[in-house]
């Protein structure tokens, strides 16, 4: 930062600032009032899948504790919050019956958001597929789409009427490699490039969802796609051919089916065999906005010819990392963004951040402060990024950062904290972090604030 640069990022009038949490990660009441079981009830489970043994079993105990959660939201004074709902709380088996006390769960949640000034950003599908979906295949089974389409209305007829914006899938990329190609998430299946059967169920499943949420009346549907810049890890030929393909696996399988209505050519030959008659039409629905989740870039390399995938993820060296190990480049989110509106232009809707943050391990000291400067910094400087990119013409409306609170982060556990509140996992003591009172701060000093 430059000794003339404003204390604080500066944005437009109406830039939305919010943060954001997820079911499984936040809620825990695992069995209670009726929720059936979902793959990551399952998979949390099953011995060696979690750093730790966790669970989110009770995780932050959202599910009890939200009137406290919302009252420090209040507190915040951030205007958006993105949460998502649990598809078994709502329906058990993920289909037929719907479990009212879960239904009432969320809408008792966003009434009380709203009251304190609160706009709820809803995603519907956050990878907690319901256990019994799963049996019968999951997001291999095409009839998955059906099952989800029905889950959005239901949702949909629900809220709709006080929903700000809606996401139907949280980053199905990460359902597609993680859950399905390598396995390191739930269900923890190792199908390698037969993974891209769900990549394409996921992304019809988003379409019908879209159709069904506006039919209930959603006025504002979009999407929360990760995205990492894709770095070849060398100039040659091998490297960048296999960083090319790895582009096109985790970014442009996303980007193009939503806003263009095909499979980027690179996968097209094993995509175009999964398509049938109207799929692409029903993926590219109309977006009121395009939703980034955005961390960092990644390092490719070709892989050695005997390995399983053709391409290997290196660490980036040379930069600073946070305690996840993760890189911390925010100018690659500028330039991102810089190309991301250059490549597709009109068939770009405005962009939200629909999540960037950071893992530290920052506790509360003797005091009970907890310091963690580091986070503010990642702030500031992937606020500053996003600032200069909207200085240079790209569209973006909204920041909602990764996370509220501390939480369950996948195959991590609890180990990684990503949140603005740290949670004491023994008591659920909930303790604002020096980076809460900063966004606070940073919020209200906003030329739009005054
Ligand atoms: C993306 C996911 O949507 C969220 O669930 C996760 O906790 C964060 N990234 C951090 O890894």
């Amino acid at each position: 930062m430059d000794k003339d640069d404003p204390v604080f990022p500066q944005f437009p009038a109406g830039f939305r600032f919010g943060t954001s949490t997820a079911a499984y990660q936040i809620e825990g009441a695992a069995t209670e009032d009726g929720k059936g079981p979902s793959i990551w009830d399952t998979f949390s489970h099953q011995p060696g899948r979690i750093a730790n043994g966790d669970t989110g079993d009770v995780a932050c105990d959202h599910y009890h504790r939200w009137p406290e959660d919302v009252a420090l939201m209040k507190e915040l004074g951030a205007e958006g919050y993105r949460f998502s709902i649990s598809w078994p709380r709502v329906l058990p088996t993920g289909k037929g019956e719907v479990n009212r006390a879960g239904l009432d769960f969320y809408d008792r949640l966003v009434d009380s958001l709203l009251e304190a000034g609160v706009k709820p950003m809803v995603t519907l599908y956050h990878w907690d597929l319901p256990q019994a979906l799963q049996e019968d295949g999951g997001w291999l089974n095409r009839d998955t789409i059906e099952h989800f389409a029905s889950y959005a209305d239901i949702v949909g007829r629900r809220l709709a009427d006080r929903v700000e914006h809606w996401i139907p899938v949280n980053e199905p990329n990460v359902v597609t490699m993680l859950g399905h190609a390598i396995g390191t998430h739930a269900p923890g299946r190792a199908l390698l490039f037969d993974a891209l059967w769900v990549a394409h169920h996921l992304l019809v499943g988003h379409g019908r969802a879209a159709i069904a949420l506006r039919e209930a009346g959603a006025t504002s549907v979009g999407c929360a796609n990760n995205h990492a810049p894709i770095w070849p890890a060398s100039d040659s030929d091998a490297d960048v051919g296999a960083a090319k393909l790895f582009d096109a696996l985790w970014n442009g399988t996303f980007i193009e089916a939503m806003l263009l209505g095909r499979y980027p050519a690179d996968l097209a030959p094993i995509l175009e065999d999964l398509v049938e008659p109207g799929d692409m039409a029903t993926i590219r629905q109309p977006l009121d906005f395009y939703g980034v989740n955005y961390y960092n870039p990644l390092k490719v390399a070709a892989a050695p010819e005997d390995a399983a995938m053709p391409f290997e993820m290196l660490d980036l060296l040379g930069y600073p990392t946070t305690d996840f190990g993760w890189p911390i480049v925010p100018t690659a989110l500028r330039e991102w963004l810089i190309m991301f509106r250059a490549r597709y232009r009109a068939a770009l809707p405005p962009i939200m951040i629909t999540e960037a943050g950071c893992s530290y391990d920052d506790g509360p000291d003797a005091d009970g402060v907890v310091d963690d400067q580091r986070r503010i910094d990642y702030l500031d400087a992937h606020l500053r990024a996003v600032a200069t990119a909207i200085e240079r013409g790209v569209d973006v409306r909204g920041f909602y950062t990764w996370s509220l609170m501390d939480n369950f982060e996948w195959a991590e556990g609890f180990k990684q904290r990503f949140g603005l509140v740290h949670v004491d996992y023994d008591t659920q003591v909930r303790t604002p972090k020096k980076s809460f009172r900063w966004y606070a701060d940073m919020i209200a000093a906003q030329p739009s604030a005054n």
